[in-house]
């Protein structure tokens, strides 16, 4: 049986940066289930779709295939058999993810790839239903949150360091709009699950939310994995 630790929380909270230090020191694989959203939110934008048109995002869906690939620990996301990584990374496709993740056929499409994953591995899923709906049995659940305005300010940091221009009130208010989208949707909700250990990392520096999550895997799994 393998074993399944479920992170789940809202956009910024750190969730990727922490699933994938906290895979790697423990020897699991990392899953980043928001790529799989991505990658639809990137085929609807190159095939001009409106994510609001039923028909037509499910003949999308059913004609699109999507693939993740582990190549030295590392996810790749490929979709009709590109490697899409990189372009996903977009504001763009950020934005679009978040509207076409609310569509419930997005959803269902996405289900078994992500099941199937944590069935044959040790994994750390990262996304915003593992917990409530993708992994109900897992045998870890967390929900890592931030206050927004810290969110806010990381996300800022970031272009910044990435030498793009940013503006933190405009970046805060999108962070407001998205975490009220996937908050508000009616399939498959970003909420805690009632089981879910919750870790706010507001206050923390990034080693210390790390040693904060592998203290409470140790004590849920009930023997010390790092
Ligand atoms: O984690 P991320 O920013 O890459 O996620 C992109 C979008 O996909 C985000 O708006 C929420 C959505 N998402 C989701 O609804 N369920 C998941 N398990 C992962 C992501």
């Amino acid at each position: 049986m393998s074993i399944n630790i479920a992170i789940d929380g809202p956009a910024g909270a750190g969730k990727s940066t922490l699933a994938r230090k906290l895979a790697g020191r423990i020897g699991f694989i990392y899953v980043d289930t928001g790529a799989l959203y991505r990658a639809i939110a990137l085929y609807v934008i190159n095939e001009n779709i409106s994510p609001e048109d039923a028909g037509a995002m499910e003949k999308a869906l059913g004609g699109m295939r999507i693939e993740l690939k582990y190549i030295g620990g590392k996810q790749h996301v490929l979709l009709n058999g590109e490697d899409v990584s990189g372009k996903i990374r977009t504001e763009q496709v950020s934005a679009m993810a978040s509207v076409v993740s609310s569509r419930p056929a997005v959803r269902a499409r996405l289900l078994d790839i992500q099941r199937d994953i944590a069935k044959a591995d040790n994994v750390v899923m990262d996304g915003r239903d593992i917990g409530t709906a993708v992994l109900p049995d897992a045998d870890v659940k967390i929900y890592l949150t931030a206050s927004t305005r810290v969110r806010a300010q990381r996300r800022y940091q970031q272009l910044i360091g990435a030498g793009e221009k940013a503006d933190l009130s405009e970046i805060e208010e999108e962070i407001r709009r998205r975490d009220e989208r996937d908050m508000t949707r009616k399939t498959a909700p970003l909420r805690k699950a009632d089981d879910a250990v919750l870790l706010d990392t507001s206050g923390q520096t990034p080693d210390e939310s790390l040693q904060a999550l592998i203290e409470i895997i140790n004590g849920k799994i009930g023997r010390k994995m790092a």
